[in-house]
């Protein structure tokens, strides 16, 4: 009993003058005295000698030991996180992990694409706001209270008396750039407009479009076509076809509206043109003269013409988006498709 008392004692103090400094003497000690052929288990492995009389007081013995062994090692434990190497573990001079690149949402893609185009041949960007006056949004636009024409747009009110809406067609913007009187007028106008509509994957109750306005002296029909010409060239290629029909629209006369040969099937009949082998994509027409006059402008001096298309349907045509609700819905899916545009 006595030699094993003065083993622990000698075990003991060796252990108390240890200076553990790092993870590598830390795991030495571990071996040395808690593994599995350490020096506590191995001690222990002598209790089968001790007599029976004595067991009790050499285990106590022991146990005490045990636990001062385990907490000298458990007090330096958090040298194993540290190591003992002081270099750096990272190589800082690797270059960062990429960031996800964000993607362009189609529509302002598109949006970009139809400005700059007619920013070349000298548009520049007019823009109006969201909440429109009766005025701006109709009556300026020919379309005065009661008009039958103000049925072909559903209209959200924002205030009845004095009337202010969510403006139903960029058209507002027209008149907002003819109010301030300079002429001539180039500007291409692209915002979100709001309609009454049922919610359906040919119809939303907010979407884009894209206005043109022309006024200067002696502008004509011919100035107009060959500027949309142009647009379609520039926008879906040398090979795409141009019609134009005769159309109504208030502010404009003569109106038209303009397609384009399908671009999916050629002319041949899909269901993007419905089989007819043409696409609208837009109304345009030379500016009424009651809306210049409107406007303080003289229409016997001063011509204009004006156009005005729908973002979504260009997109459309162009990416073959056939439900308009992917544009809003924000899936990722859908937007990550458009990522290196
Ligand atoms: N504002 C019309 C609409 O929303 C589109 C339009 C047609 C605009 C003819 C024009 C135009 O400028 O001349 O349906």
């Amino acid at each position: 009993m006595s030699s094993l008392k003065e083993q622990l004692q000698q075990h003991e103090a060796a252990i108390q003058a240890l200076e553990i400094t790092s993870a590598k003497a830390l795991e030495e000690y571990r071996i040395q005295y808690l593994g599995t052929k350490g020096i506590v288990k191995m001690i222990f492995g002598e209790m089968k000698n001790v007599p029976v009389t004595e067991k009790k007081e050499a285990g106590q013995l022991l146990n005490a030991f045990k636990q001062m062994a385990e907490a000298k090692y458990a007090a330096h434990e958090h040298l194993k996180d540290a190591g003992n190497d002081s270099s750096p573990r990272e190589d800082l001079s690797l270059p960062g992990d990429a960031l996800p690149l964000g993607t362009r949402h189609p529509l302002r893609k598109v949006e970009n694409e139809i400005v700059s185009i007619f920013e070349k041949i000298g548009f520049s960007v007019a823009t109006g706001p969201e909440i429109e006056d009766d005025w701006h949004n109709f009556t300026s636009l020919n379309m005065p209270e009661n008009h039958t024409a103000r049925d072909m747009q559903d209209t959200f009110y924002v205030s009845r008396n004095p009337d202010y809406v969510l403006r139903t067609h960029t058209s507002s913007v027209q008149a907002r750039v003819m109010e301030k009187g300079q002429l001539p007028v180039r500007v291409i106008c692209p915002g979100r407009v709001y309609r009454n509509e049922t919610i359906s994957a040919r119809a939303h109750c907010f979407f884009h479009q894209c206005e043109g306005l022309y006024i200067d002296k002696n502008v004509s029909f011919a100035d107009l076509k060959q500027t949309l010409y142009y647009f379609v060239k520039e926008m879906f290629g040398e090979d795409v076809r141009v019609r134009f029909r005769p159309s109504y629209f208030p502010f404009t006369e003569p109106s038209a509206e303009m397609d384009i040969s399908c671009t999916v099937c050629g002319g041949s009949g899909c269901s993007l043109c419905k089989h007819t082998g043409w696409v609208e994509i837009l109304g345009c027409g030379m500016v009424h003269p009651n809306m210049l006059r409107n406007f303080n402008i003289d229409p016997d001096v001063y011509t204009g013409f004006a156009f005005g298309m729908g973002v979504e349907r260009i997109t459309q045509i162009k990416y073959q988006v056939n439900d308009l609700r992917l544009y809003s819905q924000n899936d990722v899916r859908f937007l990550r498709q458009f990522q290196s545009l």
